[in-house]
């Protein structure tokens, strides 16, 4: 049984610049509860109840916003006081997802997890949330699993791309992945979108991987090398999901909300 979430968020948040300099990003509101709050709840309601966040230089924020509040008693806390306890890691210097996730290893142990984004929110269209939706697909088959999407080729270069076996219906057996490729080099049309689940072997590749793409470490890097060693599956789900991290997609997730809310 997968228990354990570790959610990266220590990202600078160039792309929010110049809110990013007093505000982290997974701060931002999507009606009123900030993105992270969101990620949270995705990790609660897919039956994560161990959940690691690596935060960082200026993200205070964050740890502050899972807090008991005064508020509390008088206030909905919209399911705060009922979260699980979550534990809180600095990454030390934002060297990419890559460097982030090794500051997860003594958390996660011998055990499978979930790496959800911070800044990355989903919507399922079916009654189970998408990351349940994977971590049914990974229950079945036991090996690691990637979440992926269709991407248009205009938006290839925002994404890590994989190529891979088609085994059946939404399911890809990966051979290789490509972090922001250029369209005409990217091996498919099947985007990473930000949920992994994976196993502690990850680690051994994360410590071997050099500095990549835009001068970070990247996980695309180290699964690259695990998927020479292990399987890997990839699988797309039914719901959207919203890189917050870009102001477009942000704003296309506030008015959703917006639009969908219940009161
Ligand atoms: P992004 O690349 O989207 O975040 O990383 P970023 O680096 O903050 O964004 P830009 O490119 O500067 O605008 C995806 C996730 O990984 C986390 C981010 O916080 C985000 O949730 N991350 C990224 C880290 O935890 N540490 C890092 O060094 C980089």
């Amino acid at each position: 049984m997968i228990k354990k979430a570790v959610i990266p968020a220590a990202g600078i948040g160039k792309r929010f610049y110049p809110l990013t300099r007093a505000m982290p990003k997974e701060m931002l509101p999507l009606l009123d509860k900030p993105v992270i709050h969101y990620v949270v709840e995705e990790a609660v309601k897919s039956g994560l109840d161990e959940i690691l966040i690596i935060v960082g230089h200026g993200k205070e924020a964050i740890i502050d916003y899972f807090d008991y509040n005064g508020l509390d008693e008088e206030m909905d806390n919209y399911g705060i006081r009922d979260f699980p306890s979550i534990y809180f890691i600095r990454q030390k210097e934002q060297l990419g997802l890559g460097d982030a996730l090794k500051y997860s290893e003594k958390f996660v142990g011998d055990d499978p997890f979930v790496v959800l984004l911070g800044d990355t929110v989903y919507v399922s269209s079916t009654k189970k949330t998408v990351t349940r939706q994977l971590i049914d697909v990974y229950d079945k088959l036991k090996s690691p699993l990637i979440a992926v999407e269709r991407v248009k080729r205009e938006k290839m270069k925002d994404y890590g791309i994989i190529s891979g076996e088609k085994i059946k219906k939404n399911l890809w057996k990966v051979d290789y992945l490509v972090e922001k490729p250029e369209p005409d080099k990217a091996p498919s049309d099947l985007g990473i979108t930000g949920i992994y689940i994976l196993d502690n072997k990850i680690f051994d590749y994360l410590n071997k991987i050099k500095i990549g793409k835009n001068n970070e470490y990247q996980l695309t890097d180290a699964l690259n090398l695990y998927v020479k060693e292990n399987d890997l599956h990839a699988s797309s789900f039914k719901g959207k999901r919203y890189d917050i991290g870009t102001k477009g997609l942000w704003y296309e997730a506030f008015m959703e909300f917006l639009k969908n809310r219940r009161s």
